[in-house]
């Protein structure tokens, strides 16, 4: 099946701008698409003054539209600071490619996500959320969707891995339905914690694995 992709998409998706990795980003994400499964990942490096974005790059595991808004969406975010590169919506970035099949509009969607993902990131680790909103058992379920659970290739929640989640005072508690020394634990664990240590309420993460 192939899809009506215009010149300006198919130009990006064959040269993508802005493609890898940065190392010890200021700020990262990976989001995935509940629509498709696929992910992107996102990295920034921003200048703690003046707070704009002076590098930016992504790594797409997705479809030639995504890639394609990955490449716009990294151009029209480089240079401007996070609170404008914030409110770039996925209509300005399909817009800006010229068009995209409606079919594929959750592609650009993703693209978009990871870039505020990955603001988020930078300013819940240097204090910059001005709405605290309390830690509950549900934010922690909704940053846990986040992880990858690599035996099935999917989230950590939907696949059944958290077998328990409580909140109090600060301290979070995660019971993950794995033997401690399965191959995959450590992974998951730390990428468990990398998803929760930046919000604002959190003190401290014990994670337990079933036996
Ligand atoms: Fe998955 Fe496009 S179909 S990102």
């Amino acid at each position: 099946m192939s899809f009506p992709y215009n010149d300006i998409v198919l130009e990006h998706f064959k040269n993508p701008r802005n493609i890898g990795s940065i190392e010890n980003p200021d700020g990262k994400a990976m989001e995935g698409s509940p629509a498709c499964g696929d992910m992107v990942s996102l990295y920034l490096k921003v200048d703690p003054k003046t707070l704009i974005i002076t590098d930016i790059k992504f790594e797409s595991y997705g479809c030639a539209s995504n890639i394609a808004t990955g490449s716009i969406i990294t151009e029209l975010a480089k240079g401007k600071t996070i609170g404008e590169a914030k409110k770039i919506t996925w209509k300005q970035a399909s817009d800006a490619l010229g068009g995209l099949p409606s079919i594929k509009v959750h592609c650009s969607v993703l693209a978009v996500e990871s870039l505020r993902a990955a603001i988020q990131n930078y300013e819940e680790k240097h204090g910059l959320i001005t709405e605290k909103v309390e830690t509950t058992e549900e934010v922690i379920r909704k940053r846990l969707k986040k992880v990858m659970n690599p035996i099935k290739g999917l989230d950590m929640v939907t696949t059944n891995l958290v077998k328990e989640v409580s909140v109090k005072d600060g301290i979070v508690h995660i019971s993950i339905d794995l033997p401690e020394n399965h191959q995959f634990a450590n992974a998951i664990k730390s990428d468990a914690i990398e998803k929760i240590e930046t919000l604002w309420d959190v003190k401290e993460i014990n994670i337990d694995f079933t036996e």
